[in-house]
Formats: C-alpha cells, structure tokens, sequence
C-alpha cells in the first residue's frame, strides 16, 4: 500500500470509522491523542497531495470563508409540522381516528427532540445539501455548517444515488451550561433554552464558529431512498442507523395507544436525565401503507402526532440576592429562593446572569416568582408575580463597590454585565483556583470551592503557583482537614505537575481558550516557551483557531503578570511540554522499506536503524506490500521491480530530507 490515494483513502475510512464510534455510537474506540494523530497524519498527507483533497475528507469538516450570507433550498417535499396532543385522552381521540380508516393500528413512539429540524440530502452517497425548515416549502441552505455537526456523515456507508432525510440538529445540555457559562463570563448575552442556542449556531454565516458548538444531531426520518422501498417506521430508523445516521435509541414500537401511554409514563421523570433536551413524545403509525391511507393536510400528517409534556413551573418566593464574582470579574446576581422540587431535583438558588434582565423581569427580594430549568438544567425565573405583592417587597440594585475587594465596578458599553476589574480580587483568584483544579483542567482531586475558600482566606494561597508550595501541616491545621486528607491532596497536587501542556494552558483560563482548543494547540505548540514568541498570524493559521483566540493567546502572554505566573509554575516543577501523539512519535509505522545500491553519507544498518526507531520495517526484498524503495549508487534489480510495481522511489538525497521531516514530526 504504497499510493498516496490509497493511503489517503483508507486513512480517512480509518477517522470515519472512529467519529461514527464516537460521534454516533457514544463508543470510542481509540483515545482522542490517537484520534488526533490520525487526523494530522491525514491533514499533512492531503497538504503534500493537493490533488487527493476531497469536500467529504474529515478534514474538511470547517469549510473556508465565512459566507456573505445563506442561500435558500427549496424543499422537494414540504417539511410538515405535527399537531399536538396535550392529554392522554387527545392521544386516544387520535388513536380513534386512524383504527376508524384502517382498523388495528401499531405505532412507533419517540422522543421529541427540542431543536432545530434539518432535511439532508446525499448523492452517490456523498453530503450535497442541507437546509432549516424555514416556512415549509423553502429553507436556508445551511449546508456548511451542518458539516461541522460530527455525528451527521459526510460520506455515507452505502453510496446510493439519492438519499434524502430529516432529523434534528440540538445541543446537548451539558454544551448548552458550558455555552452559556462562557456567554456570562464574557459579559454577553445568554441563550434562553438548548433550541434557541441550537438555532443561533445553525445561523452564523461564520462555520467556525458552529464548529465551536459542538451540535449534535438524531435523523428520523426518510423522505427518499433511492432503489429501495421501505414498509415501516421501524425499517426506516434501522435503516437511518445502518446508513450511518446517529438515531435516537429510546424509540420504542408499541402495540398500541396504550402501550405508547406507558412509554410517555416513563420519559416523564426520565427525560431530566437525558444529555439532550426533549418535550415530548412523536407517536408516529408505524406501517407506511396506512400512512399513505391516511394522508396528510397542508400543515401536518394525519398519521402523526406530538404529545407535548406539560411544562414544568413552579411558583416559589425570592428570599434574598447574592451578588457573586467570577473568574473573569464578572459580577451576577443570584436569587436565593425557597426550595421547591422542579425537574427532577430541588431548586433553591437560580443565576440572574446580569442585573439588566433583573430590571427587565422587575423581580424583588420577597416576591413571589415562576421558576423553571432552561434547557432542563438551569434553574431561572421566568417571571415575578407582582400581583401577590404586599409592599415590603425590596427592588435589586447592582452594587457600585465589588462585594469582595471593594473596588469600584466597571461597566464597559458592548457589555450587559459589571466588571470587578482588580486582578488581585480574592474572589476572583478563588474562582480562577477552583477553574485551574478543576476535571477539565489540571484536575486536582479533593481541592473544591470549600476548600479554596480556607486556602485563599488563610492567606495559604495567594495565586495559583503557591498550591505547590503548600505543606501538610499547615493544609492539615484547616477546618475539617486531617492528616490524612491533607496528605492526599499534596499527592493530588504532586501528580498534577506531570499534566500535559494542554491541560496547563486550559487551567489558566485564557478568554475563548477552552479545552478543546487547547489540544489543537498544543499538538503545534508542544513547549510552553513558544506560547511567548508565536505570532497572531501563525496561530491563526491552525486549523480550527479563529482570530479572535489568536488575538486573545497574545495578548495572554504579553501580560508580563502571566509570564511571572508561568515561571512560577515552571519553577515548581509543572511540566511545560505536550507528549507527542503516538502516530507522531513513530511516524513510519505500518511502513516497509527496502534499501538497493550504496548510500554516500550512512551505511545500510545505520539506515534500517533510523527507519527502526521511526517505526517502520526493513525488508530485505522488493514485494507488493513494500512502501519505500531507498536508492543509491548502481542499485540492482530490486530497482527495477520497485518500478514495475509502481513503488515510491527515494534518492539518498530525498530520503535524508523526508527523514528530516520525519523525525521532526512532520
Ligand atoms: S417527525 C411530518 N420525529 O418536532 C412530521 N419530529 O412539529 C415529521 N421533532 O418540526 C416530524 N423530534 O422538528 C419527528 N422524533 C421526531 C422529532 C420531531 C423532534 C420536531 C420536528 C418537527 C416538530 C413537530
């Protein structure tokens, strides 16, 4: 195998392979580090083969330019809506209607994802389109951005002619927290439930920016199969997953109306434990005979129908207001309430986010309000209900001094939110502890906000480079520490030293560096030192990096407080450098090398050494499986064969430079 296009090739079946584990299974089979080894051996392949680049390669996930503005698509067939059915005994009403058309009925009963619905179109297998719904009969091409929603396949495992699809495009929950944590922080915005923060993402003419949102999807329906008829529900959904589409497991085939009754019975309590919102259940006929029976009316089918569950709301009093500091020194305001059960857990604080929205929703201490979770997880009031005021009742201002430092707070123009803008704010630097040790970041066991708290308040701790000077007895002297715990979390501290570079430049919290970001980085930028010297323009030139973060890098490490914070680090012994991924470190693995004729500047086993401890093998004979024909001074027959099977050839000299380039890593 030795044909760039067929090296390309199976390397992208290979990333194929794993995003449909990952992406769509929830299932991996390899660690991200080889997951992103295997995507930079096939980004630098495609860079030294221009003419193998291909629209559905994973690499090209994130398309080019951001677009002046959507184009639209007109829908083959309509994208219907569904009535709704808001009781068990609509359900039943609808039940009636069909058996009266087409006597016993069965059904397929699924969850209503809360998104955004999306009709995909393939060709010969291949991505070509993928529009919104819009009005139903035109929708906005929103093709580029639906590319970067990773479990929908840009290649499908069966090349038919034409396919065409629908389904939803959401946000998990968990993103949706992340998003809008990340809006407070930087004083923007918040999305108000998964769907909107879905809808935006979908509509920024920028897909690096969707990228950044990490959508997901679940398809659920089939409106074209070309060369293939389809009988049921059922079949469809098998044949969504088989097709490589990430389909909703929870669907569930059901006798009858009473069977999809108990299905609902069961999802509404279950439902608040799902990583993605849902508000309802799809009760769709399962046999497609009788849905072309039953037909449909301009606006929806009559063989479907979506049971809405009822909203989860719930009036409880505002006891008071805590105004807290972030990381950033973004100050919100956060009403404590009085506990009610809501969603599956009991609520007693909900965020306000900025004081704007207090003003807008008119909500004082002691009133009675509406609460509810938004995107099922968030607890926030939706509305006061002034009329149960008694006048004692007491209007929220935003204080002018930080509650923790005392210095005055700022508000800049583009912003909703007010600014602690002292560096050295304790509340701040307690924020910016628990950030550091926090999972994703250097992940310090056992050191949470309770603890911090002591640290910080003991004066113990008075950035982030001192929790690695701390030492036992004193940790161990603080409320509720023994011996023993302050033991473990010395070792926990120890053993962060060794993270690698990426989880350090994560848990300094840079603005707009994430994680994710993180990583990418770091597999360009494997020393810390590099961080001080690389420019805007090199950063923006990583794929997936955007100005905005480049800008946001350099302005982090001109910032002579962080160098000083850096060395700090340095100087305790936290490691400064990234691991190579493992493809990386033997970049010549699975590769067969044979050698012919006489080298000038190495000889023959100092050779095989070096292709050795790159990973590859030498062989002592020209064959199909040989990848690499090194050549020197009069080769032999071996020359000849190499050429006949149309084996790459390599003079001393080009060999010394892709050994080069090898060995750097490259
Ligand atoms: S079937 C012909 N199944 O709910 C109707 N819809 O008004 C095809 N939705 O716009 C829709 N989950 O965006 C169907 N499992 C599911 C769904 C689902 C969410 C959305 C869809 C549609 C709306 C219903």
């Amino acid at each position: 195998m030795n044909r760039p296009e067929e090296k390309v090739e199976k390397l992208r079946e290979e990333i194929r392979k794993h995003e449909y584990h990952y992406y769509v299974l929830d299932d991996p089979l390899i660690s991200d580090a080889e997951y992103d080894g295997l995507m930079i051996e096939l980004r630098q392949l495609e860079e030294a083969h221009p003419e193998l680049l291909s629209s559905h390669s994973p690499t090209q996930r994130i398309g080019g330019q951001p677009l002046p503005m959507f184009g639209s698509i007109t829908h083959r067939l309509p994208l219907l809506s569904l009535d709704n059915a808001f009781s068990y005994q609509d359900l039943r009403f609808f039940d009636q209607r069909l058996k009266k058309e087409l006597g016993p009925v069965t059904y397929v009963a699924e969850l209503k994802i809360d998104g955004v619905s999306i009709a995909l179109v393939y060709e010969q297998g291949v991505l070509i389109n993928a529009a919104t719904r819009g009005d139903g009969m035109v929708g906005e091409d929103v093709t580029a951005n639906i590319r970067t929603v990773k479990s929908i396949p840009l290649k499908l495992k069966n090349e038919l002619p034409r396919v065409e699809v629908r389904g939803e495009v959401y946000m998990p929950k968990g993103q949706f927290v992340r998003l809008n944590r990340e809006k407070e922080e930087k004083g923007e915005k918040v999305f108000a439930n998964p769907r909107n923060a879905a809808a935006g993402s979908l509509r920024q003419l920028n897909p690096k920016i969707t990228a950044r949102r990490a959508l997901d999807s679940f398809i659920y329906d089939i409106m074209h199969l070309e060369g293939k008829d389809i009988y049921s529900q059922q079949e469809a959904l098998q044949i969504l997953g088989e097709l490589g589409f990430k389909v909703n497991p929870q669907s569930k085939y059901c006798q009858d109306i009473e069977e999809v009754i108990q299905y609902i019975e069961t999802w509404v309590e279950q439902r608040h434990g799902l990583p993605y919102e849902t508000d309802g259940v799809v009760v769709k006929l399962d046999p497609y005979a009788g849905r072309q029976q039953m037909g449909q009316t301009i606006r929806s089918p009559r063989w479907a129908v979506a049971y809405k569950f009822p909203a989860e709301e719930m009036e409880t009093r505002v006891l008071d207001v805590e105004v807290n500091v972030g990381r950033t020194g973004i100050i919100a305001p956060t009403a404590i309430l009085e506990p009610v059960f809501i969603a599956g857990t009991t609520v007693s604080r909900a965020s306000m986010h900025n004081f704007d929205l207090v003003e807008e929703k008119d909500i004082r201490i002691g009133d009675r309000v509406l609460i509810h979770k938004a995107g099922d997880i968030i607890p926030e009031i939706i509305k006061s209900l002034p009329q149960y005021r008694e006048g004692q009742e007491k209007i929220i201002v935003p204080p002018h001094n930080c509650p923790a430092c005392g210095s005055v707070l700022i508000r800049l123009d583009s912003e909703v939110a007010w600014r602690c803008e002292n560096i050295s704010c304790p509340a701040r630097l307690k924020e910016s502890i628990i950030f550091f040790a926090s999972r994703g970041a250097m992940d310090i066991e056992g050191l949470g906000p309770a603890l911090v708290e002591q640290l910080v308040n003991s004066g113990l701790v008075n950035q982030v480079a001192d929790l690695y000077k701390l030492d036992v007895e004193k940790v161990a002297s603080l409320d509720r520490m023994g011996n023993k715990s302050a033991h473990n979390l010395l070792q926990a501290i120890e053993k962060s030293k060794e993270q690698p570079l990426h989880r350090l430049l994560t848990a300094l919290g840079i603005r707009h560096i994430g994680a994710k970001s993180a990583r990418l980085l770091t597999q360009r930028i494997a020393h810390m030192e590099n961080f001080f010297k690389v420019s805007e323009d090199e950063l923006a030139q990583i794929q997936e990096i955007g100005p905005i973060m480049a800008d946001s890098i350099v302005k982090f490490f001109a910032e002579p407080l962080n160098r000083d914070t850096i060395d700090l680090l340095c100087e305790q012994g936290v490691n400064m450098t990234e691991p190579r991924p493992l493809t990386q470190e033997f970049p010549l693995a699975g590769q067969t090398f044979v050698l012919t004729g006489t080298l000038q500047t190495m000889t023959r086993n100092e050779v095989a050494e070096v292709i050795e401890k790159l990973g590859g093998k030498v062989s002592g004979s020209v064959s199909k499986k040989t990848d690499y024909l090194v050549v020197g001074e009069s080769p032999g027959s071996k020359y000849d064969k190499a050429m006949g099977l149309g084996i790459k050839i390599l003079e001393e000299e080009q060999f010394l430079q892709n050994l080069g380039q090898w060995q750097q890593g490259i």
